[in-house]
């Protein structure tokens, strides 16, 4: 059928393969290769059942991160479907810490501190100047996401000891 050709799907890559731990850069031009970018990871972040990723977790080291926090466990798919070009967290307020997943950190969940409720600015798809502003799981997977782009996962809040027994497990798991 023909939508199937517009529909990508890639592998997300797992923890510790080495580009998850290196910094993404900025997005210079958006240019037809960065929105082809954004349809593969929205469709590869539904496939997996995810409410964001970051474009590192597909193997691109750019400043790009796709979200669909629902609102509540029945919230309806791609309704807060967002795609953010190299953003930064500008403000932070308050004090959170929930237990994040990953989808490149499989079965593994980890306390992160983080703000409570944060204001990004990037630019959207059309290279529109955007800013987001968020409390809750929003903000926090917002800033779950950004981590991703400076090569940081949420093993990285953890002791070393327990990092290195994740590290070993999704090794002999996954490889890498
Ligand atoms: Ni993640």
């Amino acid at each position: 059928m023909w939508y199937i050709e517009t529909m990508k799907v890639v592998e997300v890559i797992k923890y510790p393969n080495p580009l998850l731990t290196r910094p993404s850069l900025p997005v210079r031009e958006i240019d037809p290769s960065i929105n082809e970018l954004i349809d593969t990871m929205i469709e590869t972040m539904y496939a997996s059942k995810g409410i964001g990723l970051a474009a590192p977790q597909i193997g691109r080291l750019l400043r790009v991160i796709v979200l669909d926090v629902p609102e509540d466990e029945e919230g309806e798919q791609g309704k807060n479907l967002m795609a953010l070009i190299n953003p930064e967290v500008v403000e932070g307020r308050g004090k959170v810490e929930i237990e994040e997943g990953c989808l490149s950190v499989p079965e593994v969940k980890v306390k992160v501190p983080r703000y409570e409720e944060v204001v990004v600015k990037g630019l959207d798809r059309e290279g529109r100047e955007i800013f987001v502003e968020g409390g809750g799981l929003l903000a926090v997977a917002l800033q779950h996401e950004i981590d991703h782009l400076n090569g940081r996962l949420i093993v990285d809040y953890l002791s070393r000891i327990k990092k290195d027994i994740v590290r070993r497990k999704l090794k002999k798991l996954y490889g890498g």
